[in-house]
């Protein structure tokens, strides 16, 4: 029986991991397998666990307000050698880019426990964007020692850093979370009306424009959020039958700036932090979506829902290149140009608006957990 600790501590990760954790549940006889998580986040965290029913059997509770990179990096070190010690892990399963993911595989391999890598390859090629995200993955690539690649690109940076062996191209788990939680919409009845309902204060799902907005990378504190927020501004003003649906980010350099701008505008609805499901529906009604978010990138591809990244560079470049995602960069001018565009252009929306599921097939957990079983 091989003892399997999962490490996860975001809400993107937890989305992430659980088709894996249930996939593993499976295998009862095969694999003890616990979760840690660090609450490197803590509410949009425990939104995510408790949708997918997940209760973890280790809990750091590390978020602290307003957490810098250096008490999340050493506070999560020195709690995880604790859970190393207690369960004694054959694998540590980590999940990205985040601090959680590189810590968790840098006290593994203090321990010299394996670490298995779940989305393993991505890079933008610019150390400071995603910051520290481009890093924390350049680091824990070369320290995992089983590498699961979403695509064939993936596969090819780490090919090129020279990590070559036990490297597999699996789909991004994103989308099983994904279909699985589509197909819950789908069946639940109850979840879907309660869905419905909560919406129908905003907006009319029938038959009015929505822009789904989202946003909080690092390297875009400050003047980037000015930016983007005076953006939407301006693209709410120019269109008053438009509406702006924003789930705002908990972290407080997001909010300040957004709060300031853009409350008490119309057509401007600045929401808490959605639950999976709610976002996912979301999702599958908005005309387009505005956002800086990994998962986001990966997922409305499979919807259908062009997406215009507000970043200067990004990692997920297999949706650019399959022309229904679009970088936009983090300037005023080209956020707004980029959005009369699609909002005038229809040819141009209908090339971007198709299904493609270029990051997944909904299989990768099944496959992630059989190559465990078989090594
Ligand atoms: C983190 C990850 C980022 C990931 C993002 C997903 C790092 C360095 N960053 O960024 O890669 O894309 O999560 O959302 O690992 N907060 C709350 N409640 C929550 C979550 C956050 O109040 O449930 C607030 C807290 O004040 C916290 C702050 O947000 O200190 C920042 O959280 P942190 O995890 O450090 O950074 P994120 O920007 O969320
Ligand atoms: N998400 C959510 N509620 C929200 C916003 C996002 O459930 O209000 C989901 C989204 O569907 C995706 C994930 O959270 O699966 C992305 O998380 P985030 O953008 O915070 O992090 P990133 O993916 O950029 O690391």
């Amino acid at each position: 029986m091989r003892k399997i600790l999962m490490i996860f501590g975001t809400r993107p990760e937890a989305i992430k991991m659980a088709p894996l954790y249930w996939e593993f549940k499976k295998y009862q006889e095969d694999f003890d397998v616990k979760v840690c998580v660090t609450a490197q986040h803590r509410q949009m965290l425990d939104q995510v666990l408790n949708f997918f029913n997940i209760k973890p059997d280790y809990d750091l509770n590390l978020m602290r307000n307003n957490q810098s990179l250096f008490n999340i990096t050493s506070d999560s070190i020195v709690e995880l050698e604790k859970v190393y010690d207690d369960f004694n892990p054959h694998i540590v399963l980590v999940q990205g880019d985040t601090t959680t993911s590189f810590t968790s595989a840098l006290s593994a391999y203090y321990k010299k426990i394996k670490v298995a890598h779940i989305e393993a390859g991505l890079r933008s090629g610019n150390k400071y964007s995603p910051f520290p995200e481009e890093i924390n993955r350049v680091l824990v690539g070369h320290i995992a020692d089983y590498h699961f690649a979403p695509t064939e690109k993936a596969k090819q940076n780490l090919y090129n850093e020279g990590i070559r062996e036990n490297v597999w191209v699996v789909g991004n788990t994103v989308i099983d979370a994904l279909f699985l939680g589509l197909r819950i919409l789908e069946e639940n009845e109850e979840l879907r009306s309660k869905i419905e309902l909560y919406f129908n204060g905003i907006f009319e799902f029938q038959r009015e424009k929505i822009i789904l907005v989202t946003g909080h990378r690092r390297e875009s504190f400050g003047e980037g959020f000015e930016n983007i927020c005076n953006a939407l501004k301006e693209i709410a003003e120019s269109y008053p039958e438009l509406k702006i649906i924003y789930p705002v980010h908990l972290n407080p350099n997001v909010r300040e700036p957004v709060n300031r701008i853009l409350n008490g505008i119309k057509n401007i609805f600045l929401l808490e932090p959605l639950e999976y499901p709610y976002l996912i529906w979301l999702m599958s009604k908005s005309f387009l979506i505005l956002t800086d978010s990994g998962g986001i990138q990966e997922e409305a591809p499979s919807l259908g829902k062009p997406v215009l990244v507000m970043r200067e560079v990004t990692e997920r470049v297999e949706g650019i290149e399959a022309g229904t995602a679009s970088l936009v960069g983090i300037k005023k001018e080209n956020i707004v140009k980029a959005v009369q565009s699609l909002i005038e252009n229809t040819s141009e929306y209908h090339k971007m608006a198709r299904a493609i599921n270029p990051y997944g097939d909904g299989l990768s957990s099944k496959r992630i957990v059989e190559i465990i079983r078989s090594i």
